[in-house]
């Protein structure tokens, strides 16, 4: 920074440089002069409403050397040079009393019963500033408190009226927002028509209130802020891993808060992450491992479980050879227990059927090698100004990445392109935003494939084909979806330019990511730099597990079996291979494999020889189990995850698991022993194993490496590629083609018994347009049955701004079974509605 771009002043006496334009408050900070304040908060713009921070300004600047009459914020009020400033004096200190007083006029001092006591900073600052008595006689203004969701509560009688609140949610989270309601000393804090607070950020508010005005109704009266102890964890409920501190106390873990962390989540925590922890404590939870015995589940002890399952697996590989068993694990499992099931089941028992559910069906595994090689980094992402956001929505997969990306949007350093069949929440804040229906996709894909194909000359031979099919199919492009390819085409260009591959792009099975994968490899020929790409997955592991190998594959080697390459099967394909009699034995992690199969799929696994079932709660996979085991939650044991950007988040364990359950590779390793296996004996040497079987986790042997080892550039298989580029197919008249979304805040088994957040997003529904809504005589929250190729369910219908011919359905809600319609196995299949 050049010296002009420096202020010099004086702070007490003291000479202060800092960069122009610092606010005073600031430069005190550095000087390490701390100024009471209320309504200043770092994350937002200056207000000046509360009038704690005045300071008498001794002299205005060299300039103009005059003292300000009167004291000022400095909360609102930049540097000058030469300016003197006191913060201490007299008058200062008067100032502050007479504040005080004003702020306490109405204020309960209830500060022995107020969940904020210990960690409030009107107590503190009353203590610091105050006066000793207040000379209010009058009766205060006393209001009931109120719930601004079931997760806030609102003291209204402790308000201080600084508006951090209201001004976070207009600033910074934008979603759903908080105003000031009536004047004067009745101004209080509301939503809209008082309607419930539903925001994906609105615990923060609870953070930024300076007071005991908003609590956490979760964490309300359950203990004191003295009493708890705080240790640092990582959140898993995405795939961005946000660092946060976990409280607890006597082992009982009682709330979530944010940490800041520069490199990940900034100062800022999402409500799943924060709030969807109150599962451990449901009534419902299975703690005790069983067995079918006589057709009922029976209570059994740890040992037998190891005993059963290995009894089981010897029985139906012995009898049946080791392709007759199938694995389906979840991929927020951590790292080590997602490389115990690699190793147990497809090294030991020789099984190829080794798989990750909800897993990105659309991604060929053989590609994710060369994808992780060009993974970009969150700090690509949040200063690229050529995004390219391909059916990605970063709100619904990453929350805060979401928040993130939509700030640096508006601070204008980022910018880029939507292209998706819906809108989204940057395309609201002013990205460029080109709404395509699904079936279209593929054809501004062919537009860009065949423009990089032009210009890059000599192709290898195996893309001849695929981009013979991408001309055809370019050749029928109308000028709107030309100018979206266009569009797309300057971004990728661009030598910033980060590819989103979004959920909804990565989870349907139609070949869309091989083509997207493909126009990364001609863009690279043309530009002869690597593209860099971010697949949004939308599990914490699903990365790690894709590069483990965890998806079915083939497995050959005279010294034991290894994986040599994707088969192209999914579970999506395992009640097919249950009925005709080659798959015999299943054993799921999660309800994934529920998620991906639906009923009729569940229905079928009644036939097997055997289903072993790990879960948190009773589920219909569950009730068919001939062994449920019970399973650790993330903060019940250690263990590491891998984030988008292919982090090393490593978590110690908070809390005891209440039944002292065994975590997979526990159970893993017993099993082993009954099979006289080897097997690693610890998390430790599993990570070790991994290491050194698979490069990429190499940076386990690395203590300092923070990040996975990333290979040189490698080239994509694009295997799947032809697919992309298949001629459009007019859809049977009065069908419905449907696109699957997510979100975060999705209904799994688990997400169903966390009470805290089963209510966000309020609404399970089927989106429709207008138009076609009123072809079929609907309205908003009129009751529909939709069927597709395997079955049929009822949903409320919602006007939303779809494609026509089109619905959206939500994944991962079970009240809301999707996959039982078929639209997960066949992302083009059509729907019929009726009423
Ligand atoms: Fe400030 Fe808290 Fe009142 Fe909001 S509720 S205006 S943050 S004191
Ligand atoms: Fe957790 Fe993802 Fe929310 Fe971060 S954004 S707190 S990782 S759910
Ligand atoms: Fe400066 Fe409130 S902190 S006026």
């Amino acid at each position: 920074m050049s010296e002009n771009s420096k202020v010099k002043l004086s702070i007490d006496g003291i000479r202060v440089t800092v960069p122009k334009g610092t606010l005073i408050i600031d430069a005190a900070e550095q000087a390490g002069i701390y100024i009471p304040r209320f309504c200043y908060h770092k994350l937002l713009k200056p207000y000046a409403g509360c009038r704690m921070c005045l300071v008498e300004i001794t002299k205005g600047s060299d300039r103009d050397p005059r003292p300000f009459p009167k004291p000022q914020p400095s909360c609102a009020m930049t540097v000058q040079e030469g300016m003197a400033v006191e913060t201490k004096s007299e008058a200062v200190q008067k100032v502050r009393e007479g504040i005080m007083e004003f702020t306490l006029i109405n204020h309960p001092l209830d500060c022995p019963i107020c969940d904020m006591g210990g960690e409030c900073d009107l107590q503190d600052i009353a203590y610091l500033f105050g006066r000793e008595a207040s000379r209010f006689g009058e009766e205060k203004i006393f209001t009931a408190h109120n719930e601004l969701n079931s997760l806030i509560t609102q003291d209204f009688n402790r308000c201080i009226q600084c508006k951090r609140c209201v001004r976070w949610t207009h600033e910074i989270a934008d979603d759903d927002r908080l105003i000031f309601i009536r004047r004067g000393a009745k101004t209080r804090v509301s939503t809209f028509d008082s309607r419930p607070f539903n925001s994906r950020f609105g615990g923060m508010t609870m953070e930024v209130c300076p007071v005991g005005a908003l609590t956490s109704s979760v964490f309300r009266f359950k203990a004191r802020s003295w009493e708890v102890g705080s240790k640092p964890s990582f959140c898993s409920e995405c795939a961005l891993g946000c660092s946060f501190m976990v409280q607890q106390r006597g082992g009982r873990i009682l709330r979530f808060l944010s940490r800041v962390d520069h490199d990940v989540n900034g100062p800022f925590f999402c409500d799943r992450g924060r709030f969807a922890h109150d599962w451990l404590e449901h009534p419902d939870r299975i703690v005790r491992p069983m067995a079918r015995k006589n057709g009922e589940l029976t209570e059994i002890k740890w040992d037998d479980v190891a005993a059963i399952l290995a009894e089981n697996c010897r029985r139906v590989v012995g009898n049946h050879g080791p392709k007759a068993l199938a694995v389906c694990t979840d991929p927020s499992e951590s790292v080590e227990s997602l490389w115990a099931v690699r190793r147990f089941f497809g090294d030991i028992l020789g099984t190829p059927r080794l798989e990750h559910a909800p897993a990105a069906l659309g991604l060929d595994p053989d590609d994710a090698p060369a994808v992780f090689s060009r993974l970009a980094t969150l700090e690509n992402v949040l200063t690229s100004k050529n995004l390219v956001l391909w059916e990605s929505d970063p709100l619904d997969e990453a929350p805060i990445l979401g928040l993130r990306m939509k700030l640096a949007l508006e601070f204008g350093a980022i910018d880029g392109i939507s292209i998706s069949p819906l809108k989204t929440w940057l395309g609201r804040k002013g990205l460029d935003e080109h709404l395509i229906g699904p079936d279209r996709m593929r054809l501004v894909l062919a537009g860009v494939v065949q423009t990089f194909a032009d210009r890059a000359g000599k192709m290898p031979d195996f893309l001849e084909s695929p981009i013979q099919n991408a001309r055809k199919l370019a050749a029928t492009l109308k000028p709107e979806l030309r100018r979206a390819a266009d569009a797309v085409i300057e971004r990728l260009l661009a030598p910033d330019a980060v590819l989103l591959i979004g959920d909804k792009a990565l989870r349907a099975k139609r070949g869309e990511v091989a083509g997207l994968l493909l126009a990364v490899q001609l863009r690279e020929l043309v530009t002869g730099e690597p593209l860099a790409v971010m697949p949004m997955f939308d599990r914490a592991n699903s990365l790690a597990a894709l590069l483990m190998g965890l998806r079915t594959q083939l497995m050959e080697g005279p010294g034991g079996p290894t994986l040599v390459g994707f088969t192209g099967e999914s579970t999506l394909d395992w009640p097919g291979e249950i009925e005709s009699g080659r798959l015999k034995a299943v054993f799921a992690i999660g309800d994934g494999l529920l998620h991906a199969i639906g009923m009729p799929g569940v229905t079928k696994l009644e036939s097997l020889d055997f289903l072993g079932v790990v879960t948190d709660f009773m589920n219909p996979l569950a009730e068919r189990a001939d062994l449920v085991i019970p399973r650790t939650a993330p903060w019940e044991r250690s263990g590491t995850h891998i984030t988008l950007e292919g982090r090393i988040r490593s978590t110690d364990k908070i809390t005891s698991h209440p039944a002292g359950a065994w975590s997979i590779e526990k159970l893993l390793l017993e099993t082993a022993k009954h099979l006289e296996e080897a097997f690693p004996s610890d998390d430790e040497k599993l990570r070790l194993d991994l290491a050194g079987v698979v490069t990429t986790f190499g940076a386990f042997n690395e203590p300092e490496s923070d990040r996975l080892k990333k290979p040189s550039k490698l080239a994509f298989r694009l295997s799947e590629s032809g697919h992309a580029f298949r001629s459009i197919e007019e859809p049977a008249a009065g069908t419905f083609g449907a696109i699957v979304t997510d979100t975060c805040f999705r209904h799994d088994t688990n997400g169903m018994h966390a009470e805290n957040v089963s209510w966000m997003p309020e609404e399970f529904a089927c989106g429709m347009n207008e138009a076609d809504a009123s072809g079929l005589n609907l309205k908003d929250g009129d009751k529909i049955f939709l069927t597709g190729k395997t079955g049929s369910f009822e949903v409320q219908v919602k006007i939303v701004d779809v494609p026509a011919g089109y619905v959206t359905l939500p994944a991962g809600f079970a009240e809301f079974p999707i996959g039982e319609i078929g639209v997960l196995a066949d992302p083009a299949i059509r729907l019929n509605v009726d009423r």
